[in-house]
């Protein structure tokens, strides 16, 4: 396949970004996307042209690092796939594909199509975790019966892979159903019931202070997340936050 690649180039955070348009000759339709910007890059450098920064490290669906947004879709036209996971038989041979950074406030551009995603680290640090008292008297596990739909349901939410698509696709840029999905995993197990008050209210109010906007029901995050995270998760953050509140 020979494809128009129009891709956003950055130099750093201050500079003022724009498209650039290259043209790439015999791609492959079963290369992934980030290998078909793997040979991209080396064309350019073989022009002494800067290479594309973009980000990327497991390239099986499982980091969450490779954001870009592709024809206007986070991780492009495919669904339930991250851009790794994508693969070049899903365009046409002579289409012109659109390639830019995940955009929202809370993620700064770096570089190119490298975001600054460490607003959801700082989210996940405020509670997104269980402490273990090494008392001595530490019960295994196991040795806890839990519901299997509430396993299930809990093993759903962790899945999570924090890619941001959630965030970039939100006309609002809201970072509910990343936030939720990593309250769920938590608010369904005995082990996140001892620190849920805390937890949710601490995640929350860390991320409004990021800067991700409000929901407001499009459920535009729940089509392009490539884990297939359900809005109901966000309905049970709702119900901890509100919980927590009454109790706080
Ligand atoms: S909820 Fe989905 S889209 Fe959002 S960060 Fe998690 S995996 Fe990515
Ligand atoms: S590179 Fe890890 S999910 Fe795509």
């Amino acid at each position: 396949m020979n494809l128009t690649l129009k891709v956003w180039r950055q130099a750093n955070p201050q500079a003022k970004g724009k498209m650039e348009t290259y043209n790439i000759k015999e791609v492959s339709p079963d290369m992934s996307f980030l290998e078909m910007m793997d040979v991209l890059n080396e064309q350019l450098m073989a022009q002494e042209i800067d290479p594309i920064a973009f980000d990327h490290d497991c390239r099986e669906g499982i980091c969450g690092m490779c954001s870009m947004f592709i024809n206007g879709e986070a991780h492009g036209p495919d669904r339930l796939v991250t851009t790794c996971q994508l693969h070049m038989r899903k365009f046409k041979d002579g289409d012109t594909i659109t390639i830019e950074p995940f955009r929202a406030k809370a993620f700064p551009v770096i570089k190119d199509l490298t975001v600054d995603r460490s607003s959801f680290d700082r989210v996940q640090q405020a509670g997104g975790f269980v402490s273990v008292n090494t008392s001595g008297n530490t019960q295994d596990a196991n040795a806890i019966p839990i519901d299997k739909h509430d396993a299930d349901k809990a093993f759903d939410a962790a899945t999570c892979i924090g890619c941001g698509a959630c965030v970039a696709t939100c006309k609002n840029a809201s970072a509910m159903l990343f936030v939720s999905a990593k309250v769920s995993q938590y608010a369904l197990l005995p082990q996140g019931k001892v620190e849920a008050t805390d937890r949710v209210l601490n995640m929350v109010k860390q991320m409004d202070e990021e800067g991700f906007g409000n929901c407001t029901n499009t459920g535009a995050c729940e089509v392009e997340c490539p884990k297939g995270i359900s809005l109901e998760n966000i309905a049970r953050m709702n119900r901890e936050y509100l919980s927590a509140s009454l109790k706080g």
